[in-house]
């Protein structure tokens, strides 16, 4: 049974839904009644391509109406209790919650962390708020700290990717201009603890993930050692937790490039999108036939059809 799905470390079942995405993916049946009658609602506090896109599409695709809403270009929302409400926040997460849950089945929801304060951030306050006081499931668009939809395709992209049953996935720190959030490569780790890959995580000093949401994951500070024999190298920028918010400028050399790639056993490069040519991967890498940019940013729409599927299933009557 799963209320909302907000992480992936939530769910017992994680392998059910890649192989539920995988399903999808072969588009063998229709799946256009379930939704029929229901309605999506998306909010994006946070601006997005693929993800308000592809959920739009897999609602259209199980039958539902879909309402999409730029809820951070009006008023500020008040999270906090017991609080004289007479600053800029127009109207409290209780009553905007509560009401929008009156005109939805589903509400999907994107609200990137402020990168100012870790203590704020691992809040996660948007999508704490809405899972308290919603009356229907909450679909994480990507929070503070997770992007579940995001874990669930690139698991989806590896399982129907794969060569062998445990392959080596090395998730790779890469750089970037600015310090980005924690929520990919959070739940790119879960995913792959939930899969049993052998996976390990290569990153700088100071940019360790939080141990309670990754767990006991393998960490190896040597980039070159961390790739060698890899079938799948996952590039992605976070913040450094230790200076959090501020921008890594002393780590270019951590780029994917062909070189690099060459140290593995003919691996697949992966990236969540949107990425910076020739800062986080050369042009070589993300041209090449091992690229699978495109395929994992397809299928986004599998596992966002797979979650939504199993949220209305167990909301049918019987
Ligand atoms: N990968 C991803 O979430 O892309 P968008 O920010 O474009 O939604």
């Amino acid at each position: 049974m799963m209320k909302h799905y907000y992480s992936i470390s939530d769910h017992q079942n994680f392998k059910a839904l890649v192989d539920q995405g995988i399903l999808m993916q072969q588009q063998i049946q229709s799946y256009d009644i379930i939704g029929k009658n229901k309605t999506l609602i998306m909010l994006f506090f946070s601006p997005s391509l693929r993800t308000r896109i592809s959920t739009h599409k897999a609602g259209l695709v199980l039958g539902m109406h879909v309402i999409s809403m730029n809820a951070g270009d009006g008023y500020q929302m008040e999270f906090d209790f017991g609080k004289v409400m007479d600053g800029n926040s127009a109207e409290h997460i209780k009553e905007a919650a509560k009401v929008i849950s009156q005109f939805g089945d589903i509400i999907a929801i994107r609200a990137f962390p402020g990168l100012q304060s870790k203590e704020e951030d691992l809040k996660d306050q948007i999508l704490q708020g809405f899972m308290k006081f919603a009356t229907v499931p909450i679909v994480n668009l990507e929070s503070c700290l997770h992007h579940p939809l995001q874990g669930l395709a690139d698991a989806i992209t590896i399982e129907s990717t794969k060569k062998i049953t445990k392959p080596k996935v090395v998730l790779s720190w890469a750089p970037h201009i600015k310090a980005l959030p924690l929520a990919v490569p959070i739940s790119f780790a879960q995913a792959m603890n939930a899969m049993q890959y052998d996976f390990t995580i290569t990153h700088p000093e100071g940019h360790e993930l939080p141990s309670n949401l990754v767990g006991n994951v393998k960490i190896e500070y040597d980039q070159a050692k961390a790739l060698k024999d890899a079938d799948f190298v996952y590039a992605k920028s976070w913040s450094s937790t230790l200076n959090y918010g501020q921008p890594n400028k002393t780590s270019n050399n951590w780029i994917i490039n062909e070189e690099k790639m060459n140290l593995t056993a003919n691996g697949k490069f992966m990236h969540c999108l949107p990425i910076r040519r020739n800062v986080v991967a050369t042009d070589g890498v993300l041209d090449s036939p091992n690229s699978l940019i495109y395929k994992q940013a397809h299928n986004r729409l599998f596992a966002a059809q797979a979650v939504i599927f199993k949220l209305l299933q167990q909301n049918q009557p019987f």
